[in-house]
């Protein structure tokens, strides 16, 4: 694939208003799709990787976990959200809470808003 076809192809995937012409290496287009697909962390697949073997697939501790730490929160209960900003719960996986260690460092801003946004999603 030459560069034509792939600026051909992002068009198409983009609609019209991305130009049909040849993108050279020091485009700054390319760069802008580039950084488009990294600014969008996948919430789920991040709480799946980092959270779940403590705050439960969907939200529920398991029993060990909830064992373990008494203080675990259930993502599941609506009634809980209401008791928290989500600025809080930012600051807790950024900065850690009681035993739940700091995600600075091993997640990007951009990945703890995602995860954060994503819980919201769990309770029922
Ligand atoms: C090692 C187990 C563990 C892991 C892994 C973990 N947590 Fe926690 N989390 C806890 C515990 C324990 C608490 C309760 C902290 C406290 O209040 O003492 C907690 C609390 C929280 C809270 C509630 C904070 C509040 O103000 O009540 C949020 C939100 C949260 N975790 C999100 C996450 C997210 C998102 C991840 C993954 C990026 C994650 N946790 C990973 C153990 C964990």
């Amino acid at each position: 694939m030459n560069a034509f076809t792939f600026s051909l192809n992002i068009s198409v995937l983009l609609g019209p208003a991305f130009e049909l012409r040849p993108l050279g290496h020091d485009n700054p287009q390319r760069f802008e799709v580039a950084a488009a697909v990294a600014q969008a962390p996948d919430g789920k697949a991040l709480y799946g990787k980092n959270c779940k073997q403590c705050h439960g697939v969907v939200g529920n501790p398991p029993k060990a976990a909830l064992k373990q730490y008494k203080n675990i929160a259930t993502f599941t209960d609506p009634v809980y959200f209401t008791k928290h900003t989500h600025q809080e719960f930012i600051d807790a996986v950024t900065n850690g809470k009681g035993d739940m260690l700091a995600s600075k460092g091993k997640l990007t801003t951009a990945e703890i808003e995602a995860v954060v946004t994503y819980i919201h999603t769990l309770a029922k």
